[in-house]
């Protein structure tokens, strides 16, 4: 637990509001270091957009230029019209032209602790050799690739390969289950799948490609044709069976292709698709997120220079999965863009021990380093000590997203690990967003721990009621967004009206984010949370109705309701309520059965952190489960609100009895 000098330190910091202003020596060497000149650009970015992004965009490498910045036929966007590109030569080719060439890229620490480098000039010649590979076996532009990988630098090669030949990746966390793979690859029809043997994760093998046999043995995922295996642990600690004519040896390939020509980058239309990553949303199975290729490279590209403030002898560490938006957009995309160092980790953050973290700073000089609070939190838990063993002074920014930050936190991050001088950017954003939303440019404007702060370039929102008109300052109301960005999602992949209906529907006119907000008298915004039926667990979003979807398929379940739980480590524990077959009987066997379930059909993080048996769950007369009423039941608050509406009120007390 954290140690009193800790909570001394912490209470002090945190008894005023505070403000904590960008230090001198940072703001001086800034991109933007002065707020004024934040507004000035803010405006600018609104007012004269054509102007502004032409500026902002011209390092990136176009084959073709734009010739009009927007199409805006709402809800559908059209950035960069006209223009010619392929993401990949802004990420690569454009650095081998200069200094950049033998700088490095990726730097990859593995679990077990070895460290591989790979320079700009490397991980172009491993991008080429992987995109003639893919090629040979048949690659198309516009072709879906799934990528089911852990963290080394081939998952990012394998991202970058798809990306050189206009063909599509949909990545698919490697915690997800052989069950998730498969309903992402039918959803897409990927037709070539990209894994590695197994994943090093806390010190045991995650089977990766014994679960891609099981995704691939149902029928539904018969789309692909080809599987490539990166041999990341070998035949002594994985066993695999390789499955002749549809599986492949990454490293074959890869010799194979020195001898092919070709790897060149295609290029593509502006609003080519670049990926698919797939997200919970409120309703359903999970959606394809569509991102194309003009605008996403912008938006990324423009967002980790201004709010990372990247220059070229940082190291910058986003400990983020590759398999969520943030590894896309801040681990590959934008970083790669700007031609930064990354730092790539493979493993667990307390692995062996609660000092990792910081060991990997310092052992590699890490500049900025991107986290989420779940993550702060687990670390403020185990106390101090821990970031005090490691020498962190390389540090000079800090970041956080994911979920809201809560100011202990914060202060907490702020003092042990950034030695009270690194600013910290608390960045809001979504897998559909693409890039960074609101933050505080980390040169120009004061933090307060809490508050995620000002909108970025180009993105105007909004606090607003259910009609739409914005609320008082300091009122709460759901947050939207007015108008087009760059990196903004086009559409659900193959489901454009549930594309309007999930996003544009809700609040006349703007998007609707499904998050709940307030913006203060400084125009800071305080982003509450999911004010839909989506939860957001330790960091990772999960849908209520795919956990009670995975819940009914088991044999012993009827009917099922997923709520979150405030909790103090992961902001939401996940909470089911089930009403069980009749030739069934509630038990702790029973309820560790039905949790282990769910980690079968969708992944470990997946599962719930509690299990409550009910007789019968609570319903409107329309037959809709009252979610309210049960998050209180679970928080252990007294119900609120009006229940005239329910069915069956002797419920209520059936399930309070069971508390
Ligand atoms: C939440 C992750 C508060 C929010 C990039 C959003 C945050 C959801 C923050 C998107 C933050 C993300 N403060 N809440 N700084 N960042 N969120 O799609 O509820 O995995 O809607 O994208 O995470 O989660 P997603």
């Amino acid at each position: 637990m954290t140690q009193q000098p800790a909570d001394d330190a912490i209470a002090t910091l945190l008894k005023e509001e505070r403000r904590f202003e960008p230090p001198v020596s940072f703001a001086e060497q800034a991109h933007v270091s002065l707020r004024e000149e934040y507004d000035k650009l803010y405006r600018e970015s609104l007012d004269a957009p054509e102007a502004f992004w032409k500026r902002e965009a011209q390092e990136l490498v176009f084959r073709k230029p734009w010739r009009t910045t927007l199409a805006w036929q709402p809800p559908h966007a059209q950035w960069f019209v006209g223009a010619e590109l392929n993401v990949t030569e802004s990420c690569l080719d454009r650095h081998l032209r200069g200094p950049r060439k033998n700088k490095a890229a990726l730097v990859w620490e593995s679990e077990p602790g070895e460290t591989r480098t790979w320079t700009y000039a490397q991980l172009h010649r491993e991008t080429v050799r992987l995109t003639r590979a893919l090629a040979k076996l048949g690659v198309q532009k516009g072709d879906r690739v799934a990528i089911y990988m852990g963290m080394v630098p081939e998952a990012v090669v394998a991202m970058l390969a798809t990306a050189r030949l206009g063909a599509v990746h949909t990545v698919v966390f490697g915690g997800f289950a052989p069950d998730a793979l498969r309903d992402r690859i039918h959803d897409c029809q990927a037709k070539v799948l990209i894994t590695q043997d197994g994943a090093y994760r806390r010190g045991t093998v995650v089977p990766l490609k014994d679960m891609v046999d099981r995704a691939l043995a149902q029928h539904e995922a018969r789309s692909v044709e080809n599987v490539v295996v990166f041999r990341r642990i070998g035949p002594d600690g994985c066993r695999i069976a390789m499955q002749p004519g549809r599986d492949h040896e990454w490293d074959a390939l890869m010799s194979e292709a020195d001898r092919l020509p070709g790897g060149g980058a295609v290029a593509v239309d502006a609003e080519h698709p670049l990926f698919i990553l797939y997200t919970s949303g409120s309703t359903g199975r999970p959606k394809g997120v569509l991102h194309t290729s003009a605008g996403y490279l912008v938006g990324v590209h423009v967002t980790s220079k201004y709010v990372f403030d990247l220059r070229d002898e940082d190291v910058y560490w986003c400990t983020a999965d590759i398999g969520w938006v943030t590894g896309h957009s801040y681990i590959v995309y934008g970083p790669l863009s700007n031609g930064a160092t990354c730092l790539l980790y493979e493993g667990a953050p307390n692995f062996p021990d609660w000092g990792r973290f910081w060991r990997v700073v310092e052992k590699h000089g890490v500049t900025i380093l991107y986290t989420a609070p779940t993550a702060i939190r687990a670390f403020m838990r185990q106390g101090s000590d821990w970031p005090q063993k490691s020498d962190l002074s390389s540090l000079r920014l800090l970041g956080t997203v994911g979920e809201p930050i809560n100011p202990e936190a914060w202060v907490w991050y702020h003092h042990f690990v950034g030695g009270d001088r690194c600013p910290i950017v608390d960045t809001w954003w979504q897998t559909e967003t693409g890039s960074i939303m609101l933050t505080t440019l980390p040169g120009a404007a004061f933090a307060k721990p809490g508050a995620t702060g000002l909108p970025f370039f180009g993105v105007e929102v909004a606090v607003v009621d259910d009609q739409g008109a914005d609320v008082a300052p300091g009122s709460g109301g759901k947050l939207v967004v007015r108008r087009p960005w760059p990196a903004m999602l086009r559409t659900v992949w193959g489901d454009d009206a549930r594309y309007r209906e999930q996003y544009w529907s809700t609040i006349p006119g703007a998007y609707f984010t499904g998050d709940g907000a307030r913006r203060d008298a400084d125009g800071y915004h305080w982003v509450v949370g999911r004010i839909d039926d989506v939860l957001n667990v330790a960091g990772h979003r999960l849908g209520t109705a795919e956990i009670e979807s995975a819940l009914v398929s088991h044999p012993a379940v009827a009917e099922a309701a997923a709520v979150g739980r405030a909790d103090e480590l992961k902001g939401q524990a996940l909470v089911v309520f089930v009403t069980i077959k009749g030739n069934h009987h509630p038990s702790a066997e029973l309820a560790e059965t039905l949790a282990q379930h769910v980690g079968e059909q969708l992944g470990k993080f997946a599962r719930p952190d509690q299990i409550r048996f009910a007789e019968a769950l609570p319903k409107t007369r329309s037959g809709k489960i009252m979610r309210r009423l049960l998050k209180d039941v679970a928080a252990g608050r007294e119900t609120s609100g009006d229940l005239s509406t329910l069915e069956d009120f002797g419920v209520i007390a059936s399930l309070r009895a069971d508390e």
